[in-house]
This record gives structure tokens, sequence and C-alpha cells, in this order.
């Protein structure tokens, strides 16, 4: 008896060894990585120049932390169930019959308000859309304003061709995306109240701001970052990506969704 104990512990031994050397070992790997996505980048052959060209500190930040930013990273990717950090941006485009397959209408307004009849999205977008207007509902935000939702490529084709009409191409492409770049094909993205600056001011706006991360909302073309984003200032924009990568955003990337999404990007495309 006393034998098949000692047998037993002795397994037991091995296997967690081995266990902690494969940890060990996936880690390195990682760490490894890391330093070619960044090496690759300061090379200039990797398509992720952003952090590096604006925010070197970013760099710095993260391979002084490695380890650290590897267990958020990994906690991010694994809670990413839902497929909510796709990089779509002035050269990621998606395709022109890409529509998302969990696409919900938005007709019940207890939760929030709007004043048109095709607007929706995603179903975890919507869910936690929903929890973060009754929370702002609870803080006396009354009117909860939800203009634009999801638009199909071939919505976003008019409104871009029309924008370039009204204020020609050079001005429209700083504030419209071309069809198959715009965050709102993907579902997931809203624009909230009067799609004008001014709503940075309002009750909404200034509400939205502050707590729209709590519940995985992220500002997608954040003040000054026009260089960055692609786009100048957009207060009423906002993306879900959830709350673990908002967390994310705010920890590693200097709050910069773009910086981010960028970085994940390069993470899953690179060997
Ligand atoms: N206004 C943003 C950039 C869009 O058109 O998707
Ligand atoms: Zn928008």
């Amino acid at each position: 008896m006393k034998s098949l104990k000692k047998i037993c512990l002795l397994c037991f031994t091995i296997f967690c060894f081995m266990n902690m050397s494969i940890f060990a070992k996936s880690e390195s790997e990682d760490m490894a990585k890391l330093d070619r996505i960044f090496s690759g980048a300061k090379n200039g052959n990797y398509p992720f120049t952003n952090v590096l060209g604006e925010a070197p500190e970013i760099t710095d930040f993260i391979l002084k932390n490695k380890s650290a930013f590897l267990a958020d990273l990994n906690y991010v990717l694994e809670n990413d169930t839902d497929d909510l950090l796709t990089l779509v941006d002035k050269t990621h485009s998606l395709d022109a019959d890409f529509k998302p397959s969990d696409l919900v209408p938005l007709t019940d307004k207890t939760h929030y308000n709007f004043y048109r009849n095709d607007l929706s999205l995603r179903v975890p977008a919507e869910k936690s859309l929903s929890q973060m207007a009754d929370a702002a509902r609870a803080d006396g935000i009354t009117n909860f304003v939800v203009s634009s939702t999801f638009r199909s490529y071939d919505y976003q084709k008019g409104l871009f061709e029309r924008y370039v009409k009204q204020d020609g191409l050079e001005l429209a492409e700083r504030y419209s995306a071309r069809p198959g770049k715009s965050q709102h094909q993907l579902g997931t993205a809203v624009d909230f109240g009067s799609i004008t600056d001014d709503f940075a001011e309002t009750r909404q706006g200034r509400w939205v701001y502050a707590n729209a991360a709590k519940y995985g909302w992220s500002l997608s073309f954040p003040k000054g970052y026009e260089p960055v984003t692609g786009y100048m200032w957009e207060c009423w924009h906002f993306r879900y990506i959830g709350v673990p990568a908002c967390r994310m955003q705010e920890k590693w990337f200097k709050n910069v969704q773009q910086y981010m999404i960028e970085f994940i990007y390069a993470w899953q495309t690179s060997d």
C-alpha cells in the first residue's frame, strides 16, 4: 500500500513537472514572438507601424514587462469568443458581402432611444448596449440616443459617395470610411446622439466617455489621433470590444483602440 502511494506521488510530481515545462516553453515561445513582432515593425517590414511610429513608449513598456503583458493578452484572446477584435481600418478591409450572422434589429425602446427603424447590432453588442443604457438611466440620463449602428457595404458606399459630392474627396476621407473599411460593417459599432462634436458636452456624451469601457465599449477615433486612426475625432463613435479588451487597451496601449487592434492583428497573423 505504502509503495502504491509512493508511485502515485511520483507520477503526480512528474505530471506537474511536465505541465510546468510545457507552460514555460510556450511562454518563452510567446516572448520570442513578441520580440520578432516588434523588431519586424522597427525594420519597417511589418504592417504594424503606428505604435512604433507614434508611441515607441508602448513598445518599451511591453518589452520590459513581457510576462505580465502576455498573461493579459492570452486572457483577452481566450475570452474573445464572439470575435470582437477584427482589424478594420484604411488598410484592412471587409469583403463586400461580409455581414454578421447574428444581427438583431433594434425594435425595443425600453433601454435606449432611437429615431429610425432600420438599426441593428450583433447580439453581444446589443446586450451590452442595453446594460450600459440602463446604467446611464440610473445615473439620470433619461434620453440615451442611438443614432447609427450596423451599415452594410452598399449602404456605406452610398454614404461615402454622398460625402465626397458634398465636401470633396480629401475632406470626406477624413471623417467617412470607404465601403469595406467601416467598423459599422462589423455590427459592433454605434454612433450616439447628434453625431456632431457638440455631443461631447451633452450629458449622454460625458457619461458615455467616462463609463463606456466598463461595459466593453471603446472610443474608436480619439481627439488628436488622426495620424494614427486615419479619422478626425469622433466623440460619438464607439466600438464594442468587450470588457477585458477595454482593460487591456487602457493598461498597455495608452487607451488607444487602434494601437491595440493593430497589435492583435500582428500577433494573430505572425508565426
Ligand atoms: N465615420 C467612420 C470613420 C465611418 O464611416 O465608419
Ligand atoms: Zn460611426
